[in-house]
């Protein structure tokens, strides 16, 4: 079994992108600058947006927070995100989600300008990542791509199973699991809560992506021998014991699955980290494109 680790990866694609940004400032260019939003003060939603912020900082970028409280109304977050768009200065943004219940995820997501949707949520970019024209490709799949290529893993006619049809992860990832190239060229099953006898399609599966968020939910004998397994899960479990008083887990029960696996992501340490360092690598998108025009 080799673990797919996503800790060092990212910390590799970190360093690529420190050096880039290095060459940008002995240019005398300007450095790629993300701004993130955020609405609220869900802990974890907290957690990963400091996260993304801290990264920024650590290659070199230009970070903007914007803290909005859990009452803001559509129209203030909308003009919000109008002057983001406006402002030359920041070359790409993203809202993180969930938003509170009265504001319509989707007309904040047609708000950001495509050129600054550095997530790829907009539905310009995901047109466009379906049609395998050069857009951003959300963070999560776009890592769990790259963690594939950096460990050649060979996905070609390999049979995908994709847990979770969720726009952020499962969508996007069935169509990237079946697009010419690699990675990629992958035969994808798109499997979700209406699924039925998932454990028949899961054992066929020579790839397993789930992204599901039911902790433990992926056992051994749902998983053939050799099969490559990614792991997107990120659930809280309240635990006494724990410093913060939960633990993180994963989608898969990785004790026996990992016994079973070829190839297989750590939780916390696998898709996770590799999520933020591709952000980072579509804010350098994000500049470089700005930059161009
Ligand atoms: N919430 C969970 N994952 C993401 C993400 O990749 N982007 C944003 N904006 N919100 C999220």
């Amino acid at each position: 079994m080799i673990l797919l680790d996503g800790k060092k990866t990212s910390n590799d694609i970190k360093d690529e992108i420190t050096a880039e940004v290095s060459k940008m400032k002995a240019n005398g260019e300007k450095v790629p600058h993300l701004a993130a939003v955020i609405v609220g003060s869900d802990g974890a939603s907290l957690t990963y947006v400091n996260s993304k912020v801290r990264a920024c900082e650590r290659v070199g970028f230009e970070s903007t927070l914007v803290q909005l409280p859990n009452t803001v109304s559509e129209v203030e977050l909308l003009d919000k995100i109008e002057e983001l768009n406006q402002n030359d200065a920041i070359d790409g943004f993203i809202v993180q989600l969930p938003l509170p219940k009265q504001i319509d995820d989707q007309k904040i997501l047609m708000a950001i300008h495509p050129d600054k949707d550095v997530d790829g949520f907009h539905p310009a970019n995901f047109g466009k990542m379906a049609l395998d024209m050069s857009t951003f490709i959300p963070a999560t799949p776009f890592g769990i791509l790259e963690l594939l290529e950096r460990y050649d893993v060979d996905t070609k006619g390999k049979h995908t199973v994709v847990i979770g049809r969720s726009h952020i992860v499962g969508r996007p990832m069935s169509i990237l699991m079946g697009r010419k190239g690699w990675p990629g060229n992958s035969t994808v099953t798109l499997t979700h809560s209406h699924t039925k006898n998932i454990t028949q399609i899961t054992s066929q599966a020579d790839i397993i992506i789930s992204a599901l968020g039911v902790p433990d939910f992926l056992k051994a004998e749902m998983v053939k021998d050799d099969a490559v397994i990614i792991d997107v899960g990120i659930t809280r479990v309240p635990d006494d014991q724990a410093a913060k008083g939960y633990v993180i887990k994963g989608d898969v029960d990785f004790e026996n699955v990992s016994k079973k696996a070829s190839y297989i992501t750590p939780v916390p340490g696998g898709v996770g980290p590799m999520t933020i360092a591709m952000l980072l690598k579509n804010t350098l998108l994000a500049r470089e494109r700005h930059r161009a025009k």
